[in-house]
């Protein structure tokens, strides 16, 4: 437990910007594949086409908060999150606007250290608003235990034939 305190306490947070980008691109290539590559391999592919390349970084680094976390130097783990009314996607399901945490990753060998806990905890502190919202692709049994675990309440599923569904989490911050 000293030790696990101790490493947890040499992570430090920061904002990212589009320096990071190169970064940002090799934290999606160690976690992306490991995280979906069991749920559907194609998907993971999939994900890291469209959500972790340098140009879409680039694009979404100015509509999204970002904070990134260092250890010896190194991004070892990022979330961004924001206001669904500035994102490009569509969400059809959705009234009204939402403060949502799009993503959360720590790279496969600093897991479990309490990086996450922390990106969370700091997330839930910055947002307006009083709840916080995020999606989890069906599947992803270990990011969903860490949410229930950290107060989130599964709140809708949307489906799509072709690929896993999303499934919508949701915290009050009250
Ligand atoms: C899910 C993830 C963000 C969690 O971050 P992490 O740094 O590994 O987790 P932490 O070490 O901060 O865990 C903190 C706490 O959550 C608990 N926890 C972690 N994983 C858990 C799990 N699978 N089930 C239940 N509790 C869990 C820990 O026991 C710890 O509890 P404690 O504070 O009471 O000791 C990280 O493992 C990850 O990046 N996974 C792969 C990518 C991913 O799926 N991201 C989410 C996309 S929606």
């Amino acid at each position: 437990m000293a030790e696990t305190r101790e490493r947890v306490a040499d992570a430090v947070l920061r904002p990212g910007t589009v320096e990071d980008i190169p970064a940002l691109r090799a934290l999606g290539e160690a976690v992306v594949p490991p995280t979906y590559g069991p749920i559907d391999a194609a998907y993971a592919e999939l994900m890291l086409d469209q959500w972790w390349t340098p140009e879409r970084f680039a694009d979404t680094l100015p509509r999204v908060r970002m904070l990134l976390a260092e250890r010896d130097g190194q991004v070892v783990a990022m979330t961004s999150f924001g206001r669904l009314s500035a994102s490009h996607r569509d969400f059809p399901h959705v009234t009204g606007d939402r403060e949502v945490m799009w993503k959360l990753y720590v790279h496969p060998d600093h897991q479990g250290l309490g990086i996450g806990r922390r990106l969370l905890a700091e997330v839930e502190a910055m947002v307006e608003g009083d709840e916080l919202w995020l999606e989890v692709v069906d599947g992803n049994d270990q990011a969903f235990a860490f949410y229930r675990a950290h107060g989130f309440e599964e709140a809708e599923r949307v489906g799509d034939r072709e690929w896993p569904d999303d499934v919508w989490m949701r915290k009050s911050l009250r």
